[in-house]
């Protein structure tokens, strides 16, 4: 089957099936790298990096010269005409021009998403904000695999900036489509955002158990465990087991996955230093821990600052060095994929089986509603020219839009009809359900309906507890 053409923006991009036949490749490849380097001749790959990166860009880069192919690069927005005002589909229009395949990293989340749609020529998402980092996930679960031989009923500890930690929201999709169990330890304050959540739930169909709602007490040493995530097959249902499994349970994982403060993604800085002074630190004395010693792989992404002690380097269990190295033949089989060089070997009989996407309905006018979330690509001066705001309404009580971009969510206020008198209501009323989904109009605030001259109806300030 070919994957030639294809674009990764996010995990959800690839099947579990693809997903292991670029395993397979790149064990195939790394057995012997000596024989690839004529399998991507004559391609160039186009590496845009706007924000600080090492392993990304360089193994990238690596993979694509093992191969035979060329480079082209450019990792200085300064050095670009988007520093001019260019927009990123121009740009993306013009090196999809030059270029066979690119990988973008940008600090715009769903930038790579514009990448796709202008380019022409397969598009990798190497980062985009605190969004997604698929690239990282296949370089994790590629060691999961190789160290733990399967991935089901696996359980990982995802510790650290779960907010802003792109690699983590990837991660935890792809943990829950290949049946782990994963473990919610968040930095204070720095919980998964709603969308990754609600994902988890209606998306992939597993059970969140919030710690608050578990009866029972686990001793926390630095940070609470926030939530346990159980996917539909897992042998482990939770819920049913006495609180003494549940202690159990809690209480050891096979793979802590540490990340870093994302400082950078911090506003303002203040803010930063307050949560860096409480974040959690993975040291052989925590190890030694009795929750902690049945601990079999230490991860990172890396870079590491200082949540994850150099005295870890020594144990066996530490693999961050490995996902790092791993990172050069899982994206010499990706681009071999994309580029149309390889094709996956999966039997006929097992079809891809992709996330069930849930048709939500689509709402998209070029006024009223926007997405809020300030580092969206879709509201940034230069891009919001061409860009017009599309979200999935996901849910209605209360009214809940996912912007296609960033997939943050929103909770619009009011809601109007096309069709009708220039009239607003409160979204939380009767209206919702009444007027017809092509003549929807949302607003995010009564300030918006204003300015797009329509005025209050008769239910526009109506509570949801009175409709
Ligand atoms: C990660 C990233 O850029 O999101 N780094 C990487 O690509 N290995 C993690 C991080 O920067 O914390």
């Amino acid at each position: 089957m070919s994957m030639a053409n294809r674009n990764l923006v996010t995990i959800d991009d690839l099947s579990n099936e693809e997903i292991e036949a670029v395993f397979s490749l790149a064990d195939e490849m790394s057995d012997s790298m000596n024989e690839q380097s004529s399998v991507c001749q004559g391609k160039i790959m186009a590496t845009l990096f706007f924000e600080p990166s090492t392993r990304t860009r360089l193994s990238f880069e690596a993979a694509m010269l093992r191969l035979g192919g060329r480079v082209i690069t450019a990792v200085d927005v300064g050095a670009t005409s988007l520093a001019k005002g260019e927009s990123i589909a121009d740009m993306a229009r013009v090196v999809g021009s030059y270029a066979d395949i690119i990988v973008i990293r940008h600090p715009w989340e769903g930038a790579a998403k514009v990448v796709t749609d202008y380019a022409g020529v397969p598009v990798i998402n190497a980062g985009d904000g605190g969004h997604e980092h698929p690239t990282q996930t296949l370089c994790d679960l590629y060691t999961l695999k190789k160290e733990r031989q399967t991935i089901k009923g696996l359980k990982v500890a995802l510790w650290g900036d779960l907010k802003y930690g792109r690699t983590v929201h990837s991660l935890t999709y792809a943990l829950a489509r290949f049946g782990a169990i994963i473990h919610f330890r968040p930095g204070p304050g720095l919980e998964l955002p709603e969308h990754v959540l609600r994902k988890l739930t209606t998306e992939y169909r597993g059970k969140l158990e919030k710690y608050e709602d578990l009866n029972h007490r686990v001793k926390e040493r630095f940070f609470p465990l926030d939530a346990i995530y159980i996917t539909p097959s897992s042998p482990h249902q939770l819920t049913m087991m006495p609180d003494v499994s549940i202690q159990i349970e809690v209480r050891t994982a096979d793979a802590l996955y540490v990340t870093r403060l994302q400082r950078e993604r911090h506003a303002p800085v203040a803010e930063g230093e307050g949560l860096k002074k409480d974040y959690p630190v993975v040291d052989k004395k925590l190890l030694k821990e009795k929750e902690f010693k049945g601990t079999k792989l230490v991860m990172h992404p890396l870079p590491r600052i200082d949540e994850l002690a150099y005295e870890m380097d020594a144990d066996p269990r530490s693999m961050y060095f490995k996902q790092a190295a791993r990172g050069v033949p899982i994206r010499m089989a990706l681009l071999a994929l994309l580029l149309g060089a390889k094709e996956v070997d999966i039997p006929a009989e097992k079809q891809p089986t992709f996330v069930k996407k849930i048709d939500y309905r689509v709402y998209n006018r070029d006024f009223g509603v926007r997405c809020q979330n300030p580092n969206c690509v879709s509201v940034q001066e230069t891009e919001k020219r061409y860009i017009a705001p599309e979200f999935k309404i996901v849910a209605t009580k209360p009214l809940t839009l996912r912007c296609v971009y960033c997939e943050h969510e929103i909770h619009p206020q009011y809601i109007a009809s096309s069709e009708k008198n220039k009239r607003y209501h409160s979204a939380d009323s009767f209206m919702l359900g009444w007027i017809k989904p092509e003549h929807l109009i949302i607003f995010n605030t009564e300030e918006e309906a204003r300015d797009n001259r329509f005025s209050p109806g008769q239910y526009a300030h109506i509570s949801a507890g009175r409709r």
